[in-house]
């Protein structure tokens, strides 16, 4: 088996989204895109602050690098889709989601460094999820392609961070920590309500 599998497997998701939220999602689909255009953006700063945190990890640091580029060009194409609609760039909403996966990051350099990855990549595994979910609800056409390259995208960032968790961590406490983070994410999701926006 591959690496690349294995990341697929490692982190699967526990909660699968309903179609009550793709179908908010498609009933505003312009609050929608300034949404997404939000995520990507932040998405974007994180890789990077990523970068600058853990100087010390060329591995870390090129990867943060690329993943930020490539999440800012998201940013420039979902900014594109907003302008064809009229839509104008909006400051940054709060993400409840964001915010409590990342309050589950433990203290300790190692400890925080594996949480990092790990939420990272969890994070990246529902963004693909749901847009692959709003790939498939759209009709034939450019949107629909946009957001299945889109999909394809966060499937490799989340095998991404999977993959630079390896580099310094064993597969044990990898799984392991995964397992906790699956859960809280799983019982998170579950309880948000269903707003026309990725989270
Ligand atoms: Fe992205
Ligand atoms: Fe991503």
């Amino acid at each position: 088996m591959t690496l690349i599998h294995e990341a697929a497997l490692m982190i699967s998701l526990r909660y699968a989204t309903s179609s009550a939220w793709t179908e908010t999602v498609l009933t505003d689909f312009d609050a929608f895109l300034l949404d997404h255009a939000g995520a990507e953006k932040k998405a974007s700063g994180m890789a990077m602050s990523m970068a600058l945190h853990y100087a010390d990890k060329p591995d870390i640091v090129s990867a943060m690098i690329d993943l930020s580029i490539e999440e800012l060009d998201h940013f420039r194409e979902v900014v594109k889709l907003m302008t064809a609609r009229g839509l104008r760039l909006q400051k940054d909403a709060r993400d409840a989601y964001v915010n409590q996966l990342r309050q589950q990051l433990r203290n300790g350099r190692a400890h925080y460094f594996l949480d990092r990855l790990l939420v990272g990549g969890i994070i990246e595994a529902r963004g693909a999820e749901r847009f692959g979910l709003i790939a498939e609800a759209l009709p034939p056409g450019s949107l629909k392609d946009f957001y299945r390259d889109i999909t394809r995208s966060e499937d490799r960032h989340r095998d991404l961070f999977v993959k630079l968790a390896a580099n310094y961590f064993d597969q044990s406490e990898i799984t392991r920590r995964v397992d906790e983070l699956l859960d809280f994410e799983a019982m998170l999701v579950r309880g948000l309500p269903h707003r026309p926006a990725l989270h």
